[in-house]
Order: C-alpha cells, then sequence, then structure tokens
C-alpha cells in the first residue's frame, strides 16, 4: 500500500543476518538495518526497528501479525520470509493491507530430505545413542546384543505430507528398497506416485502399516497435534518417528509418554514447541528421541540460496513489482 512518499532509496529490516548472496543484494537497493545478534530481535525492539520501513525480512522467529503491521506503519509493502514455512506469518492480515509475502520454496527440499533421511538412519541404527556409549567411557567389547536396531532397506516407510519434501523423501526411500506409502490430504495423481512407487493410505492405515513415520506437513490449525496419543497408539511399537515439518505437529507430551511406555520404539526430531527445547522437557531425558536445533535447511549452499530468494523478493517487493515467490503460488 505505502504512504505515496518516494524515497531514493527504500528502507528495509532484516532480522538476523543471512548470507552474502542475499545480504549484498540488499544493501545494494536498499537503506538496510541488519540486526547483528545471534538471538532474534526481542518483540518491542523488532516492533521499534520496523517503523517506518518499506520491506521487512523476517525469519520463522518473527511473528508478523497486526500488531507487527500497524507497527511497521502505512509504508510497509513487503514481508519476506527467509524460510519456506511461513505459519510465522497471518498472510490474511498483511493480505488486507496490501503487504505481499514472500517465502524461499524450492531451494531446500532436497537438503531438507538429506536431513530427515539423516535423522531416520540415525535413530534406526542408534547412531546418537551409539556415540554417547563411546564418549561416556562405556564401550567394552563388541557386542552381540549391543545397541540393536531395525533394518532400513526393505522397511514400510509411511509418508506424511506429500509435498515436494515428502516426495524427495520417497526418492531416498527407493533407493533402499522400501515400501512407501504416503498420506496427504488428497490421493496424488498417478505422474507424480507411480515413479515413485509411493500408495496412498489414509492416515491410520498408513501409521498400522508403517515401520518408519516421517511428517512432512505445513502446519495449520488441522495439523496441529496431528501427531497425538491416539494417533501414535496407531503405530507399531517398533516404529520410528521423523518431525522435520513444524514442533507443534507433534504433541509433544503425547509423544514422551509413547517413547516412555513403548508405545513406539524412537523418535528423531528436527523441530520441537517451543523452539528451543526448554532442557527439563521429558523428551531431553530420553535416549531413544534425537533431537538436532532445526537445522534441516543448513547446508552452506541451501541456506544461500534461500537468502538469494529471500533477497529477490524483499526488493521486489519494495519497488512494488510482483514477488518472484509470493507465498502460495505454486514452484
Ligand atoms: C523452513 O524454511 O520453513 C525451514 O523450517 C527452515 O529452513
Amino acid at each position: 500500500m505505502g504512504d505515496g512518499s518516494a524515497r531514493a532509496r527504500p528502507r528495509v529490516f532484516v532480522a538476523r543476518v543471512i548470507p552474502d548472496e542475499g545480504l549484498a543484494l540488499i544493501r545494494g537497493a536498499c537503506d538496510a538495518d541488519v540486526w547483528k545478534d545471534e538471538l532474534p530481535p526481542p518483540r518491542d525492539e523488532l516492533l521499534r526497528r520496523i517503523a517506518g520501513c518499506d520491506g521487512v525480512l523476517t525469519l520463522l522467529t518473527d511473528r508478523v501479525d497486526d500488531e507487527f503491521l500497524d507497527a511497521a506503519g502505512p509504508r510497509l509493502r513487503v514481508v519476506s520470509n527467509y524460510a519456506v514455512g511461513f505459519d510465522n506469518i497471518d498472510v490474511a492480515a498483511c493480505a488486507r493491507r496490501g503487504v505481499a509475502v514472500g517465502n524461499t520454496p524450492g531451494v531446500l527440499t532436497e537438503t531438507t530430505a538429506d536431513l530427515a533421511w539423516a535423522l531416520l538412519m540415525a535413530a534406526a541404527r542408534r547412531v546418537a545413542e551409539g556415540d554417547r556409549y563411546v564418549r561416556t567411557g562405556r564401550w567394552k567389547t563388541w557386542g552381540p546384543l549391543l545397541l540393536l536396531g531395525p533394518d532400513v532397506h526393505g522397511a514400510t516407510i509411511g509418508i506424511v505430507g506429500f509435498g515436494r519434501i515428502g516426495q524427495a523423501m520417497a526418492r531416498r526411500a527407493q533407493g533402499f528398497g522400501m515400501r512407501i506409502l504416503y498420506h496427504d490430504l488428497n490421493e496424488l495423481p498417478d505422474d507424480i506416485t507411480l515413479p515413485l512407487g509411493a500408495a496412498y493410505l489414509p492416515l491410520a492405515e498408513l501409521l498400522v502399516e508403517s515401520d518408519f513415520v516421517s511428517v512432512h506437513v505445513n502446519l495449520s490449525p488441522a495439523t496441529r497435534h496431528l501427531i497425538n496419543a491416539t494417533t501414535l497408539s496407531q503405530m507399531k511399537s517398533t516404529a520410528i518417528l521423523v518431525n522435520t515439518s513444524r514442533g507443534p505437529v507433534v504433541d509433544q507430551r503425547a509423544l514422551a509418554g509413547a517413547l516412555r511406555d513403548g508405545v513406539i520404539a524412537a523418535a528423531a526430531l528436527d523441530v520441537t514447541d517451543p523452539e528451543p527445547i526448554p532442557m527439563d522437557d521429558p523428551l531431553v531425558g530420553l535416549d531413544n528421541c534425537l533431537i538436532v536445533p532445526h537445522i534441516a535447511s543448513a547446508s552452506r549452499a541451501t541456506r544461500g540460496k534461500m537468502a538469494a530468494m529471500a533477497a529477490a523478493n524483499l526488493v521486489a517487493g519494495v519497488r512494488g513489482e510482483p514477488l518472484p515467490t509470493p507465498v502460495g503460488a505454486p514452484t
């Protein structure tokens, strides 16, 4: 929308230092105030710094809502999220005020699936537990029963959410000769599922059948606590849950109970609710729960591409041009 008065160089706030692939473009086109701390700007500081900005580059840790939009004021034209997920943004509130919203789809698909696969393998073959075992001086000999886990090859994987990342996960599973099941809002067309050898099942049936369940849904009211005490109880007692989507998709209290009571065998999480996970959360004390700090897209190349995309959205937005990757657009 904007208040109409043109500036020689648009003013933007960048809510964290991002890779140079993006910062250089932003600095070349805008007067950029870049938040340099490792931690996100505190809310009051964020609201203060965005006042009068033409554009803001946000991270998934920055909530964009009416309060944010009020604080930014009428000049704001674009919010560019440095992430593919945008559950931190009230997109409808932005639309009401004519503020464009961009995200970074596509470039992190394979990198995220790599990490999901690493988590699956590590949980199955107890890699983190093995490492702790060695470092705490417990390794005495080769043991026939030491740290046994399930085979990954030939097992059944259930992929919940069969978008870009879910499908990339299926491609990895093909290489391991796995039976591939998927669940999504609707069955996908054969031209997508047949080459992947993926069969649709209703969620409850997928959970019953799968040795590994990997979650790749967006966070929405419909998917909050999709994995809960009931759905966990539908899984095999030997099953392993992998979550690289968003923390609130899993009811963590229910998961801790399920892991403690042997309802399922193990879990591997890239995302938690909240983030960071409090050190007194029951999951932190469980050996059969592997947790990493939301790093699924954290390869140098991918973070650089995300930065370039987020910067391109920001710069286009402040110029009043269409965003290269607006939220919700097909890619
Ligand atoms: C995203 O992009 O949504 C990831 O969670 C962080 O890269």
